[in-house]
């Protein structure tokens, strides 16, 4: 209820920003979380099961339509601001011809791929702000994407579900920003279920919705270090994915990804793979085992259980994929003697960012104390350490009709 009230008069002000900015009202009024992911890391682009929830920081936007193919973009958070033509946006160039800053290249991603696939869409005046923090891990860009996309699809009126909208976002990262994202932010910032920890087979496409183990909470500890080179560190880690089915085929022909390989058989051929290869099959080829036996303890209410598989996913992203860094495995240390842990684990891509934890409900309050606490004396640093609550994933509501 709390949140809702909050969310409310977050809206109502950007309303008004709108209004200040542009002289009339927004005919669009849009939200699209972040998300945090529970399990399975580094596996969606392997095509195996992920398990995120959509978090209750979002991006809010309000936003009209234009009759002049001009999108307009004033992001508060920066205080900048900047346009782009719809006939031109795969330029990736403003009205002056200047290209494009890093932030509006997600928005435009969007313009370009749902008129690449053929929907009608319109200019838009745009006023947006988010409370999720950037490069932290938190899925900031794909909220930006779901959010643009949803708008769009509210002002214009065709149909697509959630999904599919999802994977549109997904293509306009990986083809106009140049980031080879799996699926897993776009569709949880698209489908997030309020309560719910969501389940997702980035194979099949299919998903379904779990209650997180009875008098548990998430918490999110943010490192305070911020992700650089995140995007080529990224596609190293996926081509090498790539490299590791290519070279596994030889002994096991028709596997189309990692996901097809067995923890029994990288066991019997990783041996032929070269050492930095053989260790980024061995994280993904284990994670995805671990999120299958995950399920298990979701489904059985199983906190212990499943805080454990989050113990182990950490220390092969640590070990294996090489994604850490030693202020979130300090975060992981500290939390692992706090009261009240099940599990703890950097979540999303990694290098920087946030840490994810599993607690006992009633040892919330202390177990974020000791966190921050814990983690200045080792650090010297601040973590920003909060409660975090699994949230209902992107919706526009069309306002101040005519
Ligand atoms: C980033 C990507 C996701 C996923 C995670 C790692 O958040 O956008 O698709 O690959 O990293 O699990």
């Amino acid at each position: 209820m709390k949140a809702e009230i909050q969310s409310a008069g977050f809206t109502q002000q950007l309303a008004s920003r709108f209004e200040e900015v542009y002289g009339h009202p927004p005919r669009v009024e849009t939200q699209a979380p972040g998300r945090v992911n529970l399990l399975g890391e580094h596996v969606d682009y392997n095509q195996g099961l992920v398990l995120p929830i959509a978090i209750d920081r979002k991006l809010s936007l309000a936003a009209a339509p234009t009759s002049d193919g001009i999108v307009s973009l004033n992001a508060l958070d920066l205080g900048e601001q900047v346009s782009f033509h719809l006939d031109n946006v795969s330029d990736q160039c403003d009205l002056s011809g200047r290209p494009l800053p890093g932030w509006a290249l997600y928005p435009a991603a969007i313009a370009d791929v749902l008129q690449r696939a053929g929907l009608a869409i319109s200019g838009m005046q745009a006023v947006y702000r988010s409370d999720i923090p950037i490069g932290a891990g938190l899925s900031s860009s794909a909220a930006v994407e779901v959010a643009f996309a949803t708008t769009w699809q509210a002002m214009s009126g065709w149909e697509m579900d959630k999904l599919a909208l999802a994977k549109l976002c997904q293509q306009a990262e990986n083809e106009y920003v140049g980031v080879s994202s799996g699926l897993m932010d776009q569709f949880a910032s698209a489908c997030g279920v309020e309560g719910h920890v969501l389940c997702f087979d980035t194979r099949s496409l299919e998903w379904a919705a779990y209650d997180l183990p009875p008098g548990t909470v998430i918490i999110i500890a943010d490192s305070g270090i911020r992700r650089s080179l995140a995007g080529s560190a990224y596609n190293d880690r996926r081509s090498a994915c790539e490299q590791a089915v290519d070279l596994l085929r030889k002994y096991l022909p028709g596997i189309q990804s990692l996901r097809d390989v067995s923890t029994v058989e990288l066991a019997a051929y990783s041996t032929y793979l070269p050492d930095e290869i053989e260790i980024r099959a061995e994280h993904v080829v284990k994670e995805i085992h671990r999120v299958d036996q995950a399920i298990i303890a979701l489904r059985r209410g199983d906190a212990r259980m499943f805080g454990g598989f989050m113990f182990a996913s950490h220390k092969s992203l640590r070990e294996l994929y090489e994604v850490s860094l030693p202020e979130l495995d300090k975060l992981v240390e500290i939390a692992r003697g706090l009261p009240g842990i099940y599990g703890a684990r950097l979540t999303g891509a990694g290098f920087g960012g946030c840490t994810v934890n599993l607690v006992e409900a009633k040892d919330a309050p202390v177990f974020i104390e000791g966190l921050q606490e814990g983690y200045h004396n080792k650090t010297g640093r601040e973590a920003k350490v909060y409660l975090c609550y699994a949230s209902n994933g992107a919706e526009a509501r069309l306002t101040n009709l005519l």
